[in-house]
């Protein structure tokens, strides 16, 4: 990057052979700065390291000797050489960097040195030679096409409790709405009975005129029928809700299942922002837009029905256009379907790049400005904004469209039932009340139209996300966690492991399919109570056998025992909790302060927590 970096005539670098062993840093520095022919050749090169083994004569023109933050020494390689330092610790550092160059002033160490590079790295890809498919590392993420299938519809339904939840909540629908029509109905008599007594369902019911206590009939019965029907509604409402949360939870829970168990190459082909997306943005969508959406599903449903019902009951004459405006509905709605739940995707979509965006650039800020490249990545993150935006607005403006439509097709039922009644009511013989009622409920038949058609599209637009989520659940998945899990596995005797004697006979790893062995064969023992030191330069495969130990990446072939059991046949948490630690080569934190990154679990006290830091 830096070479690409045409204007660069002054390269800092901070340590880059930090992780190399030595005599990779010596080509590196040798094909980088120093040789004849290296790439910064014509740039003055600061470059900060501990790498004192690579620097020479020739190869530096100055050398700066910082001790606790100060100069001690600015000269020449030979000025070094002859330099002797007043204080004892600027002395140490001196003797140091004198020794660690020793071999390579005389020049003859590093010929006769064995060096393993000699495995040429051509020879060793021909080894393996990757298929010709072109390999990438990232997996595309997948995406469903067009409609939700009926599969994923059930799925929450199932998720949500079943044939005893929907049962139920058609039940509690039911109640409600003819809770909800009763009220009404009641009404509408009680406005008839303004001068003679009425009957309601066959029950006798007084005239207005009758006095007080003819009134306080008609209130006592209005008012219990109110009080029903609002129970009713916060039961149908409390179970709707209840069963969206129960599918949420079920599926959040076989979701992180799912991801904390999966390999750990699935990280690796996977990119971090989506993994992050489906636990934000798609549980977001499944916790609070589904729920409602699905509640509001079904209570839509049930005005739907009801509306049918009140029309067939007191106005039969005015279904034909109700079931012909409900065939237009349905015919606007299918049109809408082939892009709304599409451009509803795609908006979750082009969120995922935004988030992996955010979290990288965040991590590379300080490369990013040292670089100058704000405005490159600003402009791509822009771009990704314009992507997200883009598929929301189409999102936002097809559902406008489809607003729009209803809105004159609702209009044009009320106008008919209307008319209908103004016109030819000498036909129908409705009463007032009755007369009222049926134009209410055309007025509302639009509503309910409306409501039906815009949490269909909005549910199945959220239903999409619960689709994505379950997706998660059919990840790969690691070996079973519990040595119990593992048939024909004796159990682990307790305080196993006692010695802690390792032995790997001819193990080999793969990271993934189509790759070249990490580890090919290895064999060795490792007595109890003995220390054994790997070493092998960068890439020998020396992380990799702690990944083949710790079973991070199941080897492919070997087997590794600890203390005679074999670690390839017992359950993880006891092959990684139990008696084998690690520090790994990437440092991570687990916590905020040291003790938490001590001791993440808690699992220790103050006192051996501070024993274990004074220890080292
Ligand atoms: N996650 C991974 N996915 C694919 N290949 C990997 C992965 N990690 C390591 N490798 C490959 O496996 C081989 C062994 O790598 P490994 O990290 O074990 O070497 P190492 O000896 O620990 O090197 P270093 O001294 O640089 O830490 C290398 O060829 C490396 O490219
Ligand atoms: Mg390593």
């Amino acid at each position: 990057r830096i070479w690409e970096e045409a204007s660069s005539r002054l390269v800092l670098l901070d340590d880059p052979f930090s992780a190399l062993d030595s005599s990779t840093a010596r080509d590196v520095f040798q094909n980088l700065i120093a040789g004849p022919d290296a790439l910064l050749r014509d740039c003055a090169v600061l470059l900060v390291t501990h790498a004192s083994h690579i620097l020479c004569d020739a190869a530096v023109d100055q050398i700066l000797l910082l001790v606790d933050g100060q100069t001690q020494f600015l000269g020449s390689w030979s000025e070094l050489r002859d330099f002797d330092a007043k204080d004892a610790s600027t002395q140490r550092a001196v003797e140091f960097i004198k020794l660690s160059i020793q071999p390579e002033t005389n020049g003859e160490a590093r010929e006769h040195a064995p060096v393993v590079t000699d495995v040429p790295p051509k020879a060793r890809a021909d080894e393996h030679p990757l298929p010709h498919k072109r390999q990438t590392l990232m997996e595309a993420e997948q995406r469903e096409y067009s409609t939700t299938s009926l599969r994923t519809w059930l799925l929450w339904f199932r998720r949500a409790g079943g044939v005893t939840f929907l049962s139920l909540q058609v039940l509690f629908l039911l109640v409600d709405r003819i809770a909800y029509v009763g009220v009404e109905y009641v009404l509408a008599k009680w406005t008839e009975a303004a001068r003679a007594p009425v009957s309601v369902l066959g029950v006798p019911f007084p005239a207005q005129t009758d006095g007080p206590a003819a009134q306080t009939r008609w209130l006592r019965a209005y008012g219990l029928l109110i009080l029903f029907s609002t129970l009713a509604t916060f039961v149908r409402s409390e179970w709707a809700v209840t069963g969206g949360v129960r599918a949420a939870r079920r599926v959040f829970r076989t979701m992180a299942r799912a991801v904390l168990r999966a390999p750990t190459c699935y990280f690796e082909t996977v990119p971090m922002g989506r993994v992050l997306n489906r636990f934000a943005y798609d549980m977001d969508v499944v916790d609070v837009r589904l729920t409602q959406g699905m509640s509001s599903l079904m209570i839509s449903l049930g005005w739907y029905v009801t509306s049918l019902g009140v029309h067939a009951f007191i106005l039969p004459w005015s279904l034909p256009v109700i079931l012909f405006v409900s065939v237009l509905y349905w015919v606007l709605m299918l049109r809408y379907r082939k892009t709304g739940p599409d451009l509803q995707r795609l908006d979750a979509l082009t969120r995922s790049p935004l988030q992996s965006m955010m979290a990288e650039r965040l991590e590379g800020a300080t490369s990013i400005r040292a670089f100058g490249q704000e405005e490159h990545f600003a402009r791509r993150f822009l771009a990704a904004v314009d992507d997200n935006s883009a598929a929301l607005l189409n999102f936002v403006s097809a559902q406008v469209w489809l607003g729009v439509r209803i809105e004159i097709l609702g209009s044009l039922v009320v106008l008919v039932t209307s008319l209908l009644i103004v016109c030819c009511n000498h036909i129908f013989r409705l009463e007032t009340g009755m007369a009222a009622l049926v134009i209410l409920w055309s007025a509302n038949l639009t509503i309910t139209l409306n409501f039906l058609v815009d949490t269909f599209s909005e549910a199945e637009a959220c239903i999409t996300a619960i689709e994505r989520v379950d997706d998660m659940a059919d990840l790969p998945r690691e070996r079973p966690v519990a040595t119990s899990d593992c048939s024909d596995v004796p159990p682990l005797p307790s305080g196993w492991p006692r010695s802690g004697a390792l032995d790997l006979d001819a193990v080999s790893l793969r990271y993934r399919p189509g790759l070249p062995l990490a580890l090919d064969g290895v064999s060795f023992s490792v007595p109890p109570g003995r220390r054994c030191g790997v070493v092998g330069r960068s890439g020998s495969g020396k992380s990799s056998l702690v990944a083949a130990l710790f079973r991070l990446v199941e080897p492919e072939t070997g087997t590794a025992t600890l203390d005679g059991r074999d670690l390839g046949e017992l359950g993880l948490e006891d092959v990684r909790g139990r008696g084998m630690a690690a520090i790994p080569q990437d440092p991570f934190l687990t916590g905020p302060t040291v003790r938490d990154c001590l001791d993440p679990l808690r699992k220790h006290g103050d006192a051996e927590v501070l024993e274990a830091l004074g220890a080292v």
